[in-house]
């Protein structure tokens, strides 16, 4: 069984290129040793995320997530009981902004004019 949770917030702080990417860089790694897949999306100056993996892992990220202070707001959306990742392909893919890649930046997604991203969806699909 594995679970899947969605939550938005709000930066702290002003985020620029490096601050993200270590951010993203960071939570990858994490991510990988704690079987957790999902995606990120930055827009609009505010954060979307959709996280997947084993219940304990998804409890411990979210505990972390919620004591971070580099954001605030914090709003759950969605937690629930799966079967399947929608993302197996990333321990935290991202969407943002082109002008925020970083050369070497993995499982990053440019938006569209309209702050789309193809990976929004998939979180929410049935
Ligand atoms: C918007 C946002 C998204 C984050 N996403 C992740 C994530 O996917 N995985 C992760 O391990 N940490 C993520 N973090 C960082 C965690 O809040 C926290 O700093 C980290 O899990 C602490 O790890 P540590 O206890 O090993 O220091 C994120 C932080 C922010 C502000």
């Amino acid at each position: 069984m594995l679970e899947r949770l969605l939550y938005q917030s709000t930066p702290t702080q002003e985020f620029g290129s490096l601050a993200l990417f270590k951010l993203l860089t960071d939570a990858q790694h994490k991510n990988a040793q704690m079987q957790i897949t999902g995606h990120l999306l930055f827009v609009n100056g505010q954060f979307t995320q959709c996280m997947e993996g084993p219940p304990g892992s998804i409890e411990l990220l979210w505990q972390n997530i919620q004591r971070d202070p580099r954001h605030q707001h914090i709003q759950l959306l969605m937690r629930r009981a799966t079967e399947k990742r929608r993302f197996p392909e990333w321990s935290m893919a991202f969407s943002t902004y082109s002008a925020f890649y970083v050369h070497g930046m993995r499982g990053f997604f440019p938006v569209d004019a309209n702050d789309q991203s193809p990976l929004i969806d998939l979180c929410h699909e049935a």
